[in-house]
């Protein structure tokens, strides 16, 4: 189960997804600006992005607009430094060699029809985000916990789901979005907090199902999965795939689809018949329309033999220079494989402790050289106390680490989990 919006009793099962330095990266002001109309003052701060165009292909948005001390904020400056990179938009980064793949599907099977957006703001409203896709007001993925906040009003995507409104508000009819996601959540191989997704929508008018004579919500179910069918052989050549019934908020029926990959049925994508509500409220009150939305790490993963999610983000070359424009079929070859080295950690928690928090501590202190945070021991004493014990598994994807080096990191962790998160340590 990967799709984070999905029926909630399933989730946090398994990979989540569902979520260079190009020369002209935009991240326009303008494009920024739609999370702000409400306030004039916050409009106003917001007309200040600092661009960068030198240091990283792309615009900058200041950082104390993004990362401030205010209890209602709760970006770190880990996440700042990533908005703005833009991975998907590299033609030869596996994210970019993705999208232009499934572009390309949409382009040769629908010529000239889907709108295609890669460069939509990642900081939109909570509104945006959660209300006008209709997730429901007490969902886990609008705790501080799961999402980030710049302010109480404002966050950091953590869906593309969150474009699909004002989209179809604006007219389109068909359109992809692709983008980068934030989610706040626990560190393994397949688990970032930043990651990629693609939206894809298409509304139907009555002329579509009528001459079919079929119903609406059936003609645009048929031809949603006629139509993602197809993307995943295109993608993956001549696959076993089923359709799995499933729960979204923005859509009914809702489906996912799997597809039998390399011994084993893989989650491709999460879709469904867009909900009425949705589509009437952007003034369609006679037209249906499907939707689906990808997680492009997931896929690139099993494309190109890309162990780790980390990896994504690597500037080595030797990870750089393996991929070419437009190859789909490239197998990643490791170039190296450093021990990791484990710590453990135990504390007995306290009453607001979570584990992304934990893990927002620790990769804030390591970056991307820890690997995963798991849990390893869980008991409670006979007073009620409860203690946890994790494992950081710290590796780097480049170069040996010293012990010097990780037992620093490991005392900076352990600090900073004492202090913020009111744990005792034992
Ligand atoms: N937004 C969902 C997620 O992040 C993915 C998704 C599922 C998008 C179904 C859709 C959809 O448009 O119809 O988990």
């Amino acid at each position: 189960m990967s799709i984070f919006l999905s029926n909630p009793t399933l989730l946090r099962n398994g990979f989540r997804s569902l979520m260079f330095l190009t020369p002209s990266v935009s991240i326009s002001y303008s494009t920024c600006t739609s999370v702000l109309s409400s306030d004039d003052s916050r409009r106003k701060k917001w007309r200040q992005p600092v661009v960068s165009a030198l240091e990283l292909g792309g615009v900058k948005i200041a950082k104390e607009d993004v990362v401030r001390e205010d209890p209602t904020n709760n970006v770190p400056d880990s996440i700042f430094s990533k908005l703005g990179m833009q991975l998907h938009r590299r033609p030869t980064h596996p994210l970019g060699i993705l999208k232009n793949a499934i572009f390309d599907y949409f382009d040769t099977n629908y010529p000239n029809k889907f709108d295609k957006f890669d460069d939509l703001c990642p900081i939109v409203s909570a509104k945006e985000n959660f209300d006008d896709v209709l997730v429901p007001a007490d969902h886990v993925s609008r705790s501080y916990n799961d999402t980030y906040y710049v302010d109480s009003e404002t966050v950091l995507r953590c869906h593309t789901s969150a474009h699909q409104a004002d989209l179809l508000r604006k007219g389109h009819t068909h359109f992809l979005v692709i983008g980068d996601v934030y989610r706040r959540d626990s560190i393994d191989a397949t688990h970032y907090p930043v990651f990629h997704q693609m939206e894809g929508v298409r509304v139907f008018c009555p002329d579509d199902w009528e001459a079919s004579g079929m119903d609406a919500t059936s003609y645009a179910a048929g031809d949603l999965k006629t139509c993602l069918e197809g993307l995943a052989s295109h993608l993956f050549g001549a696959v076993e795939m089923r359709w799995v019934d499933t729960y979204f908020p923005f859509t009914n029926p809702s489906f996912e689809l799997e597809i039998y990959f390399q011994d084993k049925w893989l989650e491709v994508l999460g879709c469904g018949v867009t909900e009425q509500e949705i589509l009437k409220r952007s003034g369609k009150t006679n037209n249906v329309a499907w939707a689906f939305g990808l997680g492009l790490e997931r896929l690139a993963m099993v494309l190109f033999d890309i162990p780790d999610i980390r990896l994504f983000w690597s500037s080595d070359e030797r990870f750089t220079s393996q991929f070419l424009k437009g190859e789909l079929g490239t197998k990643f070859k490791p170039y190296s494989k450093f021990p990791p080295c484990f710590k453990d950690m135990s504390f007995w928690l306290s009453d607001s402790f979570t584990e992304n928090n934990l893990c927002e501590i620790v990769r804030g202190v390591a970056g991307d050289l820890v690997e995963e945070v798991r849990l390893i021991d869980n008991f409670t004493n006979k007073k009620g106390m409860t203690s946890h014990c994790y494992r950081i598994a710290y590796r780097s994807m480049e170069r040996s680490l010293t012990d010097d080096e990780i037992n620093e990191l490991q005392w900076n962790v352990r600090d900073q989990v004492q202090s913020k998160l009111s744990v005792v340590l034992r």
